[in-house]
């Protein structure tokens, strides 16, 4: 059985309901489904269709990881999130590997799933995310 690898890839944007506005006609999915994430102080527009999704990223704080990376780098690819089956061995396996992740353990992300961040240095400048499947 063939597994998907990709959930979705995050892309940092300014001003959410215009960015939305695009990526409605772009994907042609209407509505996305709009959610706070109060522990990254970001919230979320998810664009769905079958497998793989795209999840623009607004900062609701000045000092947000998004709003941050925006000032840094401006607006683009933020993250890609990736499936895997057992989120604390993956990353136990990172580390080993000598990998650094930003995550020492899973944290909740959007959705109530399991997520972890591992660091863009060792995975040549993309920061992955890791969502359990
Ligand atoms: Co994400």
């Amino acid at each position: 059985m063939t597994k998907t690898l990709v959930s979705h890839v995050g892309i940092a944007v300014k001003d959410l309901e215009s960015a939305i506005k695009s990526y409605e006609i772009l994907t042609g999915v209407q509505n996305p489904a709009i959610e706070n994430v109060e522990s990254e102080k970001v919230k979320v527009a998810l664009f769905s269709s079958g497998s793989g999704r795209i999840e623009l990223l607004a900062a609701t704080s000045e000092d947000s990881p998004i709003a941050k990376f925006i000032n840094k780098r401006g607006e683009g690819l933020h993250h890609i999130c990736i499936y895997v089956d057992d989120i604390e061995s993956k990353l136990s396996e990172l580390k080993k590997a000598g990998i650094k992740v930003i995550d020492e353990t899973y944290r909740t992300g959007a959705e109530g799933k399991k997520i972890a961040f591992v660091h863009p240095r060792n995975l040549n400048g993309v920061l992955i995310e890791l969502e359990e499947r």
